[in-house]
């Protein structure tokens, strides 16, 4: 039988890893794996991690089983950040889960939407492929539009198109901070306006949130979901802390379902609960433990917030930069500088992305996405003369 599966082609960002570690150049850059790194090109655990690992080593005297909600604690932790200070729970039509990581979150939306009916989710393009191809394993349909224009703004066009042709049993996909790739975020306007259309079409909003905190600030970041619930009966929210957190390989999220009330919230979770049991019995415990540990903790929560703010303060100065460059050959930098997270997309050819690889050492993914966070003070001017070069 297992003769009948057919050759898979390898995953295209993990192949460019193997590729930048097999070059021996020394001034090669990385702009490809989707990772935060430091002025020194490190990712480096959280100090505020370190200390609530230790603490968790200290002080945790089981690991039996919990259940397929994983820990509680660290699922209600996070929810004040997320929806808000003022009634997190919104009167105890949310609640959650947690996940192994933002992945398995953005797949249990999936899955839940799909079991209650939806056949067809709306989604701009491009986005992280691994939408489509979750969407594609559990046979639920993509609608597509255009995410934003060349111009490096937003097609709101495209999204309204998009929202005004949907049908009863959609359900519409938004990435709710730092696009990924591109990095082109809706505006505060343009998320009054969409929260709007999402109503008044009655469609499902599935929000995907793995960058809290890496664009405008956390607060800011979570403008668009708050709206978005403020403006509809139910909506399912996907949730990661692989990034601000730091904890990309132990697998940290959550899924938040918001109801029309908690009886039907209650039932919700029931189906979580059977899907999650089905697929990973439940999630890893470390990573969600650590993060609770530090959220029930002032003196570590202000430490994470401030290591926080030292990523996102060095992505906006890296953006600035090369914004700031103007014009690198045919490419323009200066959108660059106001969009958000790790992320942006460049207009190359994949002939001028495969030389910039071969002649210049610079890896970035075949869509033309790279990560901010690969460009240091070390290699940022190299990496501005060598885009000019290429493109011409
Ligand atoms: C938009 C988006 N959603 C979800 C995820 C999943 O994150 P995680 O690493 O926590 O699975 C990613 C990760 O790259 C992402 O870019």
């Amino acid at each position: 039988m297992l003769s009948n599966l057919e050759q898979q082609p390898a995953d295209a960002l993990l192949a460019l890893i193997k590729l930048h570690g097999e070059d021996p150049r020394a001034d090669k850059i990385d702009l490809g794996v989707g990772v935060y790194r430091t002025g020194q090109g490190a990712t480096p655990v959280f100090g505020a991690i370190k200390a609530a690992e230790q603490k968790l080593v200290d002080t945790q005297d089981s690991k039996s089983y919990l259940g397929p909600e994983g820990d509680m604690g660290f699922v209600h932790a996070l929810m004040p950040y997320i929806f808000g200070q003022d009634d997190p729970a919104k009167g105890g039509r949310i609640e959650g889960m947690q996940t192994p990581g933002g992945t398995g979150a953005v797949r249990l939306t999936v899955a839940l939407a799909k079991r209650a009916g939806v056949g067809r989710i709306i989604m701009g393009l491009p986005s992280w492929p691994n939408h489509a191809q979750i969407l594609g394993d559990l046979a639920v349909e993509l609608v597509s539009f255009k995410h934003a224009g060349t111009d490096g703004k937003v097609d709101m066009d495209a999204l309204r198109a998009a929202i005004s042709g949907g049908q009863s049993g959609d359900a519409i996909m938004l990435h709710g901070c730092c696009h990924n790739p591109t990095g082109i975020d809706y505006s505060n306007a343009q998320w009054d306006e969409i929260a709007a259309l999402i109503a008044a079409k009655g469609l499902l909003p599935i929000l995907d949130l793995a960058y809290q905190g890496l664009g405008a600030g956390l607060e800011e970041d979570a403008y668009g979901v708050r709206k978005v619930l403020d403006a509809v009966p139910e909506a399912l929210i996907a949730y990661s802390c692989d990034k601000n957190f730091g904890m990309y390989r132990d697998r940290v999220g959550a899924i938040y379902v918001m109801a029309e009330n908690s009886e039907v919230l209650g039932r919700v979770l029931t189906n979580g609960f059977a899907l999650a049991r089905a697929a990973w019995s439940m999630p890893p415990d470390h990573g969600g433990a650590a993060v609770r540990l530090i959220l029930e903790d002032p003196g570590l929560t202000a430490m994470w917030l401030d290591e926080l703010d030292t990523m996102r303060t060095r992505i906006s100065q890296v953006r600035a930069k090369l914004a700031a460059a103007g014009q690198a050959g045919s490419i323009d930098l200066t959108p660059l500088g106001h969009q958000n997270g790790l992320f942006s997309v460049l207009p190359l050819s994949s002939e001028q992305i495969q030389t910039l690889r071969s002649d210049h050492g610079i890896y970035m993914a075949g869509s033309g996405r790279v990560n901010i966070a690969g460009l240091t003070a070390g290699n940022i001017d190299k990496f501005i003369a060598d885009l000019a070069v290429v493109s011409g």
